[in-house]
């Protein structure tokens, strides 16, 4: 820094600190921060598409109507009357969709370089957060065109938020205490979907879910500040440089490719509509929106532990990682080096092999249920597919943490089971689930309804 006059370092420095949006960051950026690989910009990427949602989010809601009565007709003005509107309109779904993949790719680019580490467990946790509000703002906003595939989307979403009565059923205490139905009838305030569910999910998407992911956001970004800005390997002694101009090119330049990708998606792809929503005719098979369809998967074979014990242990389990790896000195590597990929290795073929086989066999040869009659449910939620699978990955965990004697070996093996767990299953429910949940190869064998 000794080659920069003091009055241009004072400029610099006065530029980011007067300025509201550079405010943001720290006068000085260290120059691997700016390395494409070091976060292929994946976290300012998501905070782009979150401002793109909220300036086409607000157009829409100039047109939008959330009657039951009037929502479908508003959007299919929004699609065919109004000028722009269906450009407007798949720019609005498309960057939703692209928030929800980009935040999965976030959270792996910042596990996978140990960015959890050194004092950053506070930005994790929230990270998780806010990855469960993005998912949310994005569920809620699938109900609004109240078509057919928004309203069995819904419906199945809320039966899974409802799961809890497939235990409190077995115990026969459901008339006595019904955790499920009081958080049903919280998110859709009814027994079935209808303006009363219009209305909240209305609410939550304009207000509640938009404000809760800024704060959020805000407070991500004053911790990545206060944390010193972005992990780095321990010993690192590349150079700071000034955040302005540098740092602002960089980010413009991912504005740039986020814009010019999500513009052309949106005029090539069209945000699908279907026929008005009919509650007397469901959608066979209905399809909850397919970041969910890995948990449909697992409720298919036990709804409270599909819907609720499995997706509540793996939040756990993402929320405990920093408390229980401190292990600082694999911060900022990714992959934690040559150990530590052949750890990612070996967890790849054994979560492949055990999530493909497992499926395979209960495909093929049934499960409990098919082959004792009258066997009680209790067994059937406690052991089924979804749970041996996932006790079969913390087994794993276990003996990699025996093997190598690190924590951070043992997380990274278990956090890759998860992923390939929830890949492959939501690929199974994407493509390969057909009428009253069957497998098929493909559509084409799909049964004539
Ligand atoms: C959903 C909206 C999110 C937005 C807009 C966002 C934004 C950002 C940005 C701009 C950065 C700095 C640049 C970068 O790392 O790419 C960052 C860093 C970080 N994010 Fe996020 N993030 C989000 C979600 C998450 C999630 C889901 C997690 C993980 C659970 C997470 C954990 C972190 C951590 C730990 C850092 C510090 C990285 C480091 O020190 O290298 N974030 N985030």
């Amino acid at each position: 820094m000794t080659d920069i006059p003091s009055d241009s370092r004072r400029f610099r420095i006065q530029k980011v600190s007067r300025n509201f949006f550079l405010h943001i960051h720290a006068p000085r950026v260290n120059l691997r921060s700016l390395k494409f690989t070091t976060t292929f910009g994946l976290g300012v990427a998501l905070a782009f598409l979150f401002l793109i949602l909220i300036l086409t989010g607000v157009l829409l809601m100039l047109y939008y109507t959330p009657s039951v009565g009037q929502a479908y007709t508003s959007v299919k003005d929004i699609v065919y009357v109004v000028k722009g509107g269906r450009y407007l309109r798949n720019l609005h779904r498309w960057a939703a969709h692209g928030m929800v993949i980009l935040a999965f790719l976030h959270l792996i680019r910042t596990f996978f370089t140990g960015a959890y580490l050194k004092g950053r467990t506070l930005n994790w946790i929230i990270g998780v957060a806010m990855l469960l509000v993005t998912l949310f703002l994005s569920f809620s906003g699938y109900l609004l065109p109240w078509d057919q595939l928004a309203f069995w989307a819904v419906t199945i979403g809320s039966n899974i938020a409802a799961s809890a009565r497939e235990l409190t059923d077995a115990l026969g205490m459901t008339h006595l205490f019904d955790p499920g139905g009081f958080v049903k009838k919280l998110l859709i305030g009814d027994e079935v979907v209808g303006q009363e569910a219009l209305t909240r999910f209305y609410m939550l998407h304009i207000i509640f879910l938009p404000l809760t992911l800024l704060v959020l956001m805000g407070v991500h970004f004053w911790r990545i500040r206060k944390d010193g800005g972005l992990v780095r390997p321990e010993g690192d002694n590349t150079q700071d440089i000034h955040t302005w101009p540098t740092a602002l090119w960089a980010e413009l330049a991912v504005l740039a490719v986020t814009c010019a990708v999500l513009m052309a998606a949106a005029f090539f792809f069209d945000a699908p509509l279907k026929e008005l929503a009919n509650p007397l005719l469901p959608e066979n098979p209905a399809k909850s929106p397919w970041y969910f369809l890995g948990i449909q998967e697992l409720v298919s074979f036990s709804a409270f532990a599909g819907g609720i014990i499995i997706p509540l242990l793996f939040v756990a389990f993402l929320v405990s990682i920093p408390f229980r790896d401190r292990e600082d000195t694999h911060c900022g590597v990714w992959f934690s080096g040559a150990a530590g990929k052949r750890v990612i290795l070996e967890s790849l073929i054994f979560s492949g092999a055990m999530t493909i086989g497992i499926l395979f066999f209960q495909l093929n040869f049934g499960w409990l249920g098919d082959w004792f009659a009258g066997i009680p449910q209790l067994l059937i939620i406690f052991v089924n597919p979804g749970t041996v699978l996932a006790a079969a990955f913390v087994v794993w965990s276990f003996y990699i943490r025996r093997r190598t004697g690190s924590a951070h070996h043992a997380a990274m093996a278990l956090f890759t089971c998860a992923l390939v767990g929830l890949i492959i299953f939501t690929f199974v429910g994407v493509w390969f689930r057909g009428p009253d949940w069957e497998f098929f190869w493909l559509r084409s064998h799909w049964p004539v309804q």
